[in-house]
C-alpha cells in the first residue's frame, strides 16, 4: 500500500523538531482527521530557505510527508519554495494511497502558512502566495 519511500521518511523522518526564533512558523490542522502539522522555517537575508523543520501530531502519511516537504525546500528560494506542491511531494515519494492524499496537502499548506508568517514579519509580500484560511481548518478534500 506504501512505497518504500513513504516507509522510509515515516520511520527515519528527516528535520524533526523546531526552529528557535524561525523566519517563519505555520500550523495547519484537518479537523476531520484531527492531525496537525507544524513547519518552521529559516530564511536568510537573500530570501533562501537554510534551514526547515517540522513537528506532526498526525498519521503516518502525514509525517513522511513532512519530513519530505522539508527536504525539498531547504536550500530553495522562497518564490521556488511555492513550487513544492503537494503533488510535488507526492511526487517525491513515489505516491500515496487515495485516502491519503489530503495528508501531502497538510504539508503544503503548512508550507504556504509558514511563508506567509515569513513575509507578514518581514513586511513583504510574496508574489502568488494567498493568505491561509486559518491556522488550524476543516479540509473539504480529504
Ligand atoms: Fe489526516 Fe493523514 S490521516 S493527515
Amino acid at each position: 500500500m506504501y512505497s518504500e519511500r513513504v516507509m522510509d521518511h515515516f520511520q527515519n523522518p528527516r528535520n524533526m523538531g523546531e526552529i528557535e526564533d524561525a523566519s517563519g512558523v505555520g500550523t495547519v490542522g484537518n479537523a476531520k482527521c484531527g492531525d496537525i502539522m507544524r513547519i518552521f522555517l529559516d530564511i536568510d537575508e537573500e530570501g533562501v530557505i537554510r534551514e526547515a523543520k517540522f513537528k506532526t501530531f498526525g498519521c503516518g502519511a502525514a509525517v513522511a510527508t513532512s519530513s519530505m516537504a522539508t527536504e525539498l525546500v531547504k536550500g530553495k528560494t522562497v518564490q521556488e519554495a511555492l513550487q513544492v506542491t503537494n503533488k510535488a511531494v507526492m511526487e517525491a515519494l513515489d505516491g500515496l494511497p487515495p485516502v491519503k492524499v489530503h495528508c501531502s496537502l497538510l504539508a503544503e499548506e503548512a508550507i504556504h502558512a509558514a511563508l506567509w508568517d515569513y513575509a507578514k514579519k518581514q513586511g513583504i509580500a510574496i508574489e502568488g502566495l494567498q493568505e491561509p484560511r486559518a491556522d488550524i481548518h476543516e479540509d473539504e478534500e480529504s
